[in-house]
Formats: structure tokens, C-alpha cells, sequence
């Protein structure tokens, strides 16, 4: 029998067989429309509430095998570059699909370094956030406002145009992190210093004082690099998927990468770093550690922050690399009082049943939050860190969605489950509010 690159289906209610054409291990979902019981119907659809089995567009950008833990940028493991690359290149790579020449290299470099500047109104924007505003509202506000700044950002369709939003939003995203930092602190804003490299000139802003120059610790210069590559790029997750969906229908990217900044800061997604610090700091020594894993196990408590993913069905590559730099940060800074407690959670988990058959590993976010405790960032700020690392892989997903000619606006379909067509009712007519 010779094998076909087709599916077959027969349907039971009446009887009728499809042949449905299967490329690269799926069927699209617009060939279930043919199966139908009579002409009056819509035609089948599949139900897939969170996505959990559709794939939404072709991509060349991130591979994941989540079953062996292993994460690929344009063909290169993750181990590879977070190693020996640096952030832009990365950055460079997710875009265009190819490491750059030195040449290529330095014109993004200096293309992105001397759009590093904001608007002087974007700080009188940013002023007006009370002191206790989540830094991850006032960097998506920032980002969103931005459009306002740059209409002419709404040319999506024109390369140079796109070219262009994409180096101020990667300039840019450091500049608007350190200056919520700053507010936050009450600090006054530190402008960029275009002498520095990408990520010294990020730490710069966030933390010089009178100082003329101010010179990062190498090691968390290294470290902050490090972290930026390993959160460039996810594939569809959360806020990749908002950004496509949002960039669907033809907004600005300013816009649509605000819409990504909105789903990151979501406990579940990017939110989970400083969720994953609060349950640590909770659990307070190693000798909770038992009684809160039990509690998790109940379903009573919360879930076991920074632990699980919905691709990863093992270690995730990220957390051992992260795993791994926390110990060269913590050379720095001294050990970090709640180690302890995170390798005990880490030890248990990995031994108990309940993990271990549901596949629940640590994610990039479990020891993210110790690095950034020990150089110092407020537990509220880290998601913001991961924004700024992940507009690389944003922009990157946003433009190949525009160039896909497969691609139209994000449209889901529904399963409607309320009521049939029924008559408007007076208000001292509607008696089922009483039967409550
Ligand atoms: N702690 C305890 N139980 C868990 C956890 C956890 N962290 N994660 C999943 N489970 C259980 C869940 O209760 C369910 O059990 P059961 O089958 O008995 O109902 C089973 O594992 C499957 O969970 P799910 O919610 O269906 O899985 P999902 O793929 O929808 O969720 C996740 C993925 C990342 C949202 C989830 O694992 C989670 O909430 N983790 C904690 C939050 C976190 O660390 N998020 C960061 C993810 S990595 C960075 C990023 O992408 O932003």
C-alpha cells in the first residue's frame, strides 16, 4: 500500500466520506467546512478552546521540541548563543533570519543606539503615574503612546517604514523600562549614554547617579545579555500570539507590541518571575518547603510558580542556563539568602509523583527572580525585563505575519451555547430575576 499525505473521514451522521490533504503533520482546519449534514449547515469546525492542538501560522523564526527540551533561533540551540552571542545579534538573527556580517552588525547596532532617545513629553507622560504604579502599566501605557508620537508607524505595508519601527522599539524598550524604574524610585531620569553597548547602557540608565559614566559590573552586564537572549523568542506563546493577533488587523506596531506587553504581564505568562519571588519569600526557610508542596498538591494553596509549561514536557533549556548564572551573579553579590529554599522546592518537585506524571519542570522564570533580587531590581520590575527581551522576538513574529501572504485578521470562530432568538421583555415582566 502506498502512503498518501491524506486523511480520511467518514461521517457517521450521514454517512458521507471526505479525503482531506494533510501537509507537514496538520489538515486545515477550513477543509472540515466540506462536512456537512445538509445545505442549510454551517459546515464542522474544530473546538480548541487555549490553542491547545492548532497551529495559527507557518513559521521559520523559534523552534521548540518540548519533549526533549530543546529551543533553536533561526536553527541555532539556544545553549550556542546565549554563550557566545550578543542580544542584537540575536535580535538581528530573529529578525532576518541569519546571523549578520560584521557589516550588517554594525549598522543595527548603530541604527538601534542612536534611536535610543524619547520624546521629552514621553517623561512628563510617565510623571504622571502615582509612585506605586506597576511598572509593567506604565511600560505598556509607554510603548502604546509611542504611536502617538510616531504615526507615521501605520505604514506597515512599506519595508523601510516597518525597518524603522522596529529599531525604535528595540532603541527604545531599554529606555522606557529604566525610566518606570526611575519613577518608581523617584529618581530623576538618566538619558541614554550612546558611547555604551545595548545592555551597559540599559544598566546605566537604570542606575547612575552623579557619576560622568557609569560602568556596570561586568558580570551584570553578562548576566542581563544572557537573560535577553534566552527570553528573545518563544514561538506562539501568550504574547506573541497577542501581538500577531493585534498586528492582524493592521495597527501600528507600537500598538501591537503593547498588546504583547499586556499579556506578559499576566502571573501565568511573564507575570510568573515575580509570583515565583513572592512564593519563595512566603515560604520563608527550607523547612516549609515539604508542607507547602503538600499544599499545592491539594489544590488548595497556589501552583508551584515557575514550574510547568504548556510546550516543555521537560527541563526547560532556558532554566538550566539560568540555573547555571544565577551561581556566576551570586559570585558577585554573595549567595542569595533563598537559594535554599528554591533548590529544596526544585528537589522535591522533581521526586513527587504529582510532578512527575503531569511533566511539571522548572520554566526560564524559576530562578530568574534570584538574579534579579540580587542585582537589586524590585520584585514588581522583572516582568518588565522580560518585555524588553521579548519585543525582540514580538517584532520579529509581527512583520513575518504581515508578510505572509497565508495570513488575514485573527478571527476565531465559536461554539454558541446561549439562548435561541426569544422576545424582549418589560422590566416588571422579568420574573426570573426573582426566582433568584
Ligand atoms: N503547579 C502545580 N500544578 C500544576 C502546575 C504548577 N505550576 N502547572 C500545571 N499544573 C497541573 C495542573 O493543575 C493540571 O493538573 P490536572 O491535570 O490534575 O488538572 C496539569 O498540571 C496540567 O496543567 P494545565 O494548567 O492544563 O497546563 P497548561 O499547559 O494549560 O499551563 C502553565 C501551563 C505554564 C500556565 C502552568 O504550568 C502554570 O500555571 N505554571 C505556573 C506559572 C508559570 O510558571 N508560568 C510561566 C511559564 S514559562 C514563561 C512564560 O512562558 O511566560
Amino acid at each position: 500500500m502506498t502512503a498518501t499525505n491524506t486523511l480520511d473521514i467518514r461521517d457517521n451522521r450521514t454517512g458521507k466520506s471526505y479525503t482531506v490533504p494533510i501537509t507537514d503533520g496538520t489538515i486545515r482546519a477550513a477543509d472540515l467546512r466540506q462536512v456537512r449534514v445538509d445545505d442549510a449547515d454551517f459546515g464542522m469546525m474544530s473546538y480548541d478552546p487555549a490553542f491547545m492542538n492548532t497551529a495559527s501560522c507557518r513559521s521559520a523564526i523559534t523552534f521548540i521540541d518540548g519533549d526533549v527540551g530543546i529551543l533553536r533561533y533561526r536553527g541555532y540551540p539556544i545553549e550556542q548563543l546565549a554563550e557566545q552571542a550578543s542580544f542584537l545579534e540575536v535580535a538581528y538573527l530573529l529578525r532576518h533570519g541569519e546571523l549578520p556580517t560584521q557589516s550588517q552588525y554594525d549598522s543595527w547596532v548603530h541604527d538601534i543606539t542612536f534611536h535610543t532617545y524619547v520624546h521629552e513629553n514621553i517623561k512628563h507622560f510617565l510623571e504622571g503615574f502615582r509612585y506605586d504604579a506597576h511598572p509593567m502599566s506604565m511600560l505598556a501605557s509607554s510603548v502604546a503612546a509611542l504611536s502617538a508620537f510616531y504615526p507615521e508607524a501605520k505604514h506597515i505595508t512599506d519595508d523601510q517604514s516597518r525597518y524603522v519601527s522596529i529599531i525604535r522599539l528595540l532603541a527604545k524598550l531599554p529606555t522606557l523600562a529604566a525610566f518606570c524604574y526611575r519613577h518608581s524610585k523617584g529618581l530623576p531620569f538618566v538619558y541614554p549614554d550612546n558611547d555604551l553597548l545595548y545592555c551597559e547602557n540599559y544598566l546605566s540608565m537604570i542606575a547612575r547617579m552623579s557619576e560622568p559614566k557609569y560602568e556596570a559590573h561586568p558580570a551584570f552586564v553578562k548576566a542581563i545579555e544572557v537573560l535577553f537572549i534566552l527570553h528573545a523568542d518563544h514561538e506562539q506563546n501568550c504574547s506573541t500570539s497577542a501581538v500577531r493577533a493585534v498586528g492582524s488587523s493592521h495597527v501600528d506596531p507600537f500598538s501591537a507590541v503593547a498588546a504583547g506587553i499586556t499579556a506578559l504581564y499576566g502571573p501565568l505568562h511573564g507575570g510568573a518571575n515575580e509570583q515565583v519571588l513572592r512564593m519563595i519569600e512566603s515560604i520563608g526557610h527550607p523547612k516549609n518547603v515539604g508542607a507547602f508542596i503538600d499544599e499545592v498538591k491539594d489544590g488548595k494553596g497556589q501552583r508551584l510558580m515557575g514550574f510547568g509549561h504548556r510546550v516543555y514536557k521537560s527541563y526547560d533549556p532556558r532554566a538550566r542556563i539560568v540555573k547555571q548564572l544565577a551561581y556566576d551573579v551570586f559570585k558577585v553579590t554573595g549567595m542569595d539568602k533563598d537559594l535554599e529554599i528554591a533548590l529544596e522546592l526544585e528537589r522535591i518537585a522533581l521526586a513527587d509523583d504529582y510532578f512527575v506524571s503531569r511533566k511539571l519542570y522548572p520554566n526560564v522564570d524559576f530562578y530568574t527572580g534570584l538574579i534579579y533580587r540580587a542585582m537589586k531590581f524590585p520584585t514588581d520590575y522583572f516582568t518588565v525585563l522580560f518585555a524588553v527581551a521579548r519585543t525582540a522576538g514580538w517584532l520579529a513574529q509581527w512583520e513575518e505575519m504581515l508578510l505572509d501572504k497565508e495570513q488575514k485578521i485573527a478571527r476565531p470562530r465559536q461554539v454558541y451555547t446561549g439562548y435561541e432568538e426569544r422576545p424582549y421583555t418589560h422590566q416588571l415582566d422579568r420574573s426570573h430575576r426573582l426566582k433568584k
